[in-house]
């Protein structure tokens, strides 16, 4: 396999952006833009990838810790071709990828379309015409049609601000022709800076072919300067997302209104209604059923599920045939059984319910161990949290927990047990016991209601 160096540029401040966050590490998508640029590079099996940084270098490293990455220093932006320029010790003798940490739609084909050109007579250029070109730096040609240099905006005269072809920034060539060129960059230009798009000039005056390719879609190319474009390219991601689902076979009630942060696998014949979100790693069964406005994250819903509107799921396992929601909330470490089903305004963490268990209504379940068919009547409280540990609740199977109970733990409900509504359970229930803590009704007949004073 041909020698390869990526070399991504982040050294940019990202003024526009207002924040104190790199621009490259806001995210697109739940994941840093630059993250995006990271797992498509690895796509093209590089032999290094090197990260030029400069404002934010800290955040960045930081942020990048974990990836296969090496770092370049531009301690000051003096233009493309000097960031470039930085990694230039780095890189080895095969070829060289320049890519963008502000442009994270970029696709593999595109740049394997590119690195694809490259030999010694040959460099790879990704240009892409727009209606209006102002800002970026204009591809000249020459008779024969051939790329012969890039004129920036700038430092245009107006026949070449007329040119609609415009520089992606993205381009490929022999790290020998680039470290031949790198030392030739002046910044005796508009913007006093050492621009990487002189190269092209240099490549066509040693008579190296300039080979131009264009992306499939205009939006893989474009840079975020910012919020605005930040927030376009994550509807035009999110909607690749939408349209790849619904390729396979998932209804959308609207795929304008869907957000996945991550990975979203489905079955066949999944509906997901109106503004739901997916984070993480979400795998949902066939013919599960989200209403609207649900979160689910790391999660993974059995076939034949409902989850009703607004419920908030996270690193919880539904076998199947499970029925969640309305405002359900289960935290990590739920685990429902088939047919299990966990109702409105319901709260469970680190909980196994059993299979055809009912959690109606309006109750917390945290840290316990349900058996199949119990019943958790509404109001129903695992005191889980002594005030310095937590402790766990068993129930056994087919028990009938009585509304507005709590159960304090550690505690164990046996099998068939019953509690009456209203008790605080403390110590253990024996199998098909009725256990009942509160006070005996008392009655006064004919009792006189008080009445207002009058004086
Ligand atoms: C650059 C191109 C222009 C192209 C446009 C596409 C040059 C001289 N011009 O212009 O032809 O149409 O991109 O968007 O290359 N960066 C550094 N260090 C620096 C300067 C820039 O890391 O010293 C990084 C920035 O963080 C940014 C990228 O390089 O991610 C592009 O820099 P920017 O200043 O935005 O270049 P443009 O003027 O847009
Ligand atoms: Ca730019």
């Amino acid at each position: 396999m041909q020698d390869l160096d990526i070399v991504i540029l982040a050294a940019g401040k990202g003024t526009r952006m207002r924040s104190q966050t790199p621009k490259v590490l806001h995210t697109l998508a739940g994941k840093p833009m630059v993250q995006h640029v990271l797992d498509t590079a690895a796509g093209l099996n590089p032999t290094r990838t090197h990260v030029v940084i400069g404002h934010g270098a800290e955040q960045l490293r930081e942020a990048l810790a974990e990836s296969a990455v090496s770092f370049a220093i531009q301690a000051e932006q003096k233009g493309t071709g000097h960031a470039v320029a930085q990694a230039q010790p780095q890189l080895g003798s095969g070829n060289v990828l320049v890519l963008y940490g502000d442009v994270p739609l970029i696709r593999r084909e595109s740049l394997n379309a590119l690195l694809a050109q490259v030999d010694e007579q040959h460099m790879g250029l990704l240009t892409v015409t727009l209606d209006d070109p102002s800002g970026y730096g204009r591809i000249v040609r020459n008779e024969a049609g051939d790329a012969v240099a890039i004129v920036e905006q700038k430092d245009a005269v107006p026949a070449q601000l007329a040119i609609t072809e415009c520089n992606t920034g993205i381009m490929a060539m022999t790290s020998a022709q680039l470290k031949r060129w790198l030392p030739q960059l002046s910044a005796e230009n508009a913007q006093g800076e050492y621009y990487l798009t002189d190269v092209i000039a240099m490549a066509a005056k040693e008579g190296i072919k300039v080979c131009t390719a264009q992306p499939a879609t205009a939006v893989e190319v474009e840079g975020v300067n910012n919020r605005a474009q930040m927030a376009r390219l994550e509807r035009a991601y999110q909607q690749q997302l939408a349209d790849k689902l619904m390729e396979q076979g998932v209804a959308l009630a609207d795929p304008a209104r869907l957000d996945i942060r991550g990975k979203l696998t489905c079955g066949h014949d999944v509906f997901i209604d109106v503004g739901c979100v997916f984070e993480g790693e979400v795998a949902l069964g066939e013919g599960v059923r989200i209403g609207p406005y649900c979160v689910i994250k790391n999660s993974t819903i059995g076939a034949e599920s409902v989850i009703e509107s607004h419920s908030v799921i996270e690193a919880t396992v539904a076998a199947g045939m499970n029925q969640i929601g309305p405002y359900a909330r289960l935290r990590p470490g739920t685990r429902l059984a088939v047919k299990a089903k966990v109702g409105n305004f319901v709260e469970t963490k680190n909980t196994e319910v059993g299979e055809g268990s009912k959690i109606n209504h309006l109750s917390y379940v945290g840290d316990a161990h349900l058996g199949k068919n119990v019943n958790i009547g509404a109001g129903t409280i695992t005191c889980n949290y002594d005030g310095a540990n937590k402790h766990r609740t068993v129930i056994g199977d087919d028990a009938f927990i009585g509304s507005n109970s709590a159960l304090v733990a550690p505690v164990t409900v046996g099998k068939g047990a019953t509690v009456g509504a209203g008790s605080t359970i403390a110590k253990d229930v024996s199998d098909q016991a009725l256990a009942v803590t509160r006070s005996r009704q008392l009655e006064k007949a004919g009792w006189p209601r008080p009445v207002k004073k009058t004086n």
